[in-house]
């Protein structure tokens, strides 16, 4: 699984889990990387790849660019080569498995960097800032995307729904994450001495007018993400296994042809000074 550090991914690194990254990469494609691509001939460092579920969307807006694609998950890897293969053929893509705290670069080596979904499962995202800004040349930029599962509101609202996105957030955070870290973006990275620091929140609203978000995101994102930590929330004694199927019950009402859903994700562009 993960040799270059002991740092644990709640959501693991299930096939179900791969499809999961992929769906939620191209369902959200448009709204995150709007405004991302990177000069032709420049090296943009890609951290924490997983998959590379936004591998594939950041070298087709980018051709030219070269991304360095590095995780510390080698079978993710793996898939990820495949994956950008078999929907972005001819980028240039070039991988490393590595430790995202302690890059095996050295200073100034890249002219941009991308994150997304990765400082949410790091203990110390402060840390990753920093070994990110060695990395990146002075004048280049960071680019940083994360969620919050503060920001799900939906309707038909209820407490046994929310009691189990509840226990995703609790898990995160026992595993050392934080799954309410999008909020956060603006002073991480204002006090890791990034400059011009811009955070700017992506909202998902699905309703019946939105089939395909509905689809895409409340259902085989979002709600999938909650169901796929079913044996930990009941091994960690955080909820009872018919109250969690109470609240997922609840919380696919979202999808039905008379609910809605609305999440918010947080993207930041910053420059190393
Ligand atoms: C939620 S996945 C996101 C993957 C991808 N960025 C995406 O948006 O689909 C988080 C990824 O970060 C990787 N990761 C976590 N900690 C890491 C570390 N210290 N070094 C390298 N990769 C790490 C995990 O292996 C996992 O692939």
């Amino acid at each position: 699984m993960n040799t270059a550090t002991s740092i644990e991914y709640v959501h693991g690194y299930s096939e179900r889990e791969s499809h999961r990254l992929g769906d939620q990469a191209d369902t959200l494609a448009e709204l995150l990387h709007e405004g991302t691509a990177y000069p032709a001939g420049s090296r943009v460092l890609e951290a924490g790849c997983g998959v590379g579920a936004q591998t594939v969307h950041l070298a087709a807006s980018s051709p030219g660019a070269t991304i360095i694609a590095v995780d510390h998950s080698a079978a993710s890897l793996a898939q990820a080569r495949d994956r950008v293969t078999a929907h972005a053929p001819g980028s240039e893509v070039e991988w490393r498995h590595a430790d995202l705290l302690d890059l095996p670069f050295p200073d100034a080596a890249v002219d941009h960097a991308f994150v997304c979904f990765v400082l949410e499962h790091l203990a110390d995202p402060a840390r990753a800032l920093a070994e990110l800004r060695r990395v990146l040349r002075p004048g280049g930029t960071l680019t940083v995307i994360e969620g919050d599962h503060g920001s799900a509101l939906f309707h038909p609202d209820g407490a046994a729904a929310r009691a189990v996105i509840d226990c995703q957030v609790r898990l995160q955070a026992a595993s050392g994450g934080d799954a309410l870290l999008g909020r956060r973006l603006q002073p991480l990275l204002s006090a890791a001495g990034y400059t011009e620091v811009r955070v700017r929140p992506r909202t998902v609203y699905a309703d019946r007018a939105r089939p395909a978000l509905v689809e895409g995101f409340t259902r085989h994102t979002f709600i999938a993400m909650v169901e796929s930590v079913r044996a930990d929330a009941l091994a960690a004694g955080l909820i009872t296994g018919s109250a969690w199927d109470r609240g997922i019950a609840e919380l696919r009402r979202a999808a039905d042809p008379d609910g809605t859903f609305h999440y918010t994700f947080f993207k930041a562009v910053a420059v190393n000074p």
